[in-house]
């Protein structure tokens, strides 16, 4: 899509208002916010098994980075938004990292060798534009703020853990702030060019993951945790991420399943030939 003076400035605009409201209200310390003094150490280790999962899609930050930032290297608002919100997401994994240390559920040694498995697989974009990859993450960072408040409600259910508690709760914050930009950067682009965003939203949402888990080590146990514990299900997604962002953007749900005249004339020549 070709991007109009305008329109990057729209999205640059969008962008400063954003910084400025998370230089205003949202800034958090990691080790000034925590109550790291306040750490239940006998929490069931398969919560801190979910937390080293949510660490782990968390330090793939410098693919994120290097392969998200191509894409939108002319475009300033959307850019900046990357480097801001990469300075927010390293936050993520290393407060978590430090509620697993501090609370003795991994080692040293134990850190050690999950960042260096970690990096035995590289992760790759899962759209090759920059309008696919605004409607994933649109889509991703609701999805992820909910993984997030609903391990907070196993932690107390599980009786409680002042810290991890509190790092989930500035770490969700942080979530629904990147869910609220990127939906409102995808309004701008569907103002622009409504066919185009809503295209690249249709293909995205019929085949919608969330990032890199599935590239762990044991990765299908790591995925029967989270389901096990009901921490995010594909009810949710629909009902609390899915439902509520088409809503929010006003894009009717008959026009996500609609294929567009063009496609449905290709698929038809191609039934047409079929012996
Ligand atoms: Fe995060
Ligand atoms: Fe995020």
């Amino acid at each position: 899509m070709q991007e109009s003076p305008e329109l990057l400035s729209a999205i640059y605009r969008h962008f400063r208002e954003y910084f400025d409201m998370a230089e205003r209200k949202r800034r958090w310390s990691i080790t000034e916010d925590i109550p790291w003094d306040n750490c239940n150490k006998s929490l069931p280790p398969a919560l801190a098994d979910v937390v080293e999962t949510f660490v782990a899609v968390e330090l793939y930050l410098p693919d994120y980075l290097s392969k998200l930032i191509p894409q939108v290297r002319k475009n300033r608002g959307r850019a900046w938004m990357l480097a801001n919100w990469g300075y927010e997401e390293c936050k993520h994994s290393m407060a978590l990292e430090d509620w697993l240390l501090k609370s003795g559920q991994r080692s040293e040694e134990q850190i050690t060798d999950m960042h260096a498995r970690v990096f035995d697989h590289e992760w790759n974009l899962p759209y090759d534009n920059a309008m696919g990859m605004l409607a994933y993450t649109t889509l991703q960072e609701l999805a992820t703020r909910i993984h997030y408040t609903r391990l907070r409600d196993e932690v107390k259910r599980a009786g409680g853990c002042p810290a991890l508690e509190k790092a989930l709760t500035l770490i969700a914050t942080d979530e629904a702030a990147h869910a609220d930009f990127f939906r409102r950067l995808f309004e701008i682009y569907l103002r622009h060019d409504r066919d185009a965003a809503v295209e690249q939203l249709r293909e995205v949402i019929n085949t919608f993951k969330m990032p890199a888990v599935h590239m762990l080590a044991d990765s299908m146990k790591r995925m029967h945790d989270v389901q096990d514990l009901k921490i995010f299900t594909e009810e949710m997604f629909v009902k609390q991420v899915y439902i509520p962002v088409v809503t929010k953007l006003g894009v009717d749900r008959r026009e996500l399943r609609r294929k567009k005249f063009r496609e449905r004339v290709v698929m038809q020549a191609g039934t047409d030939l079929k012996p």
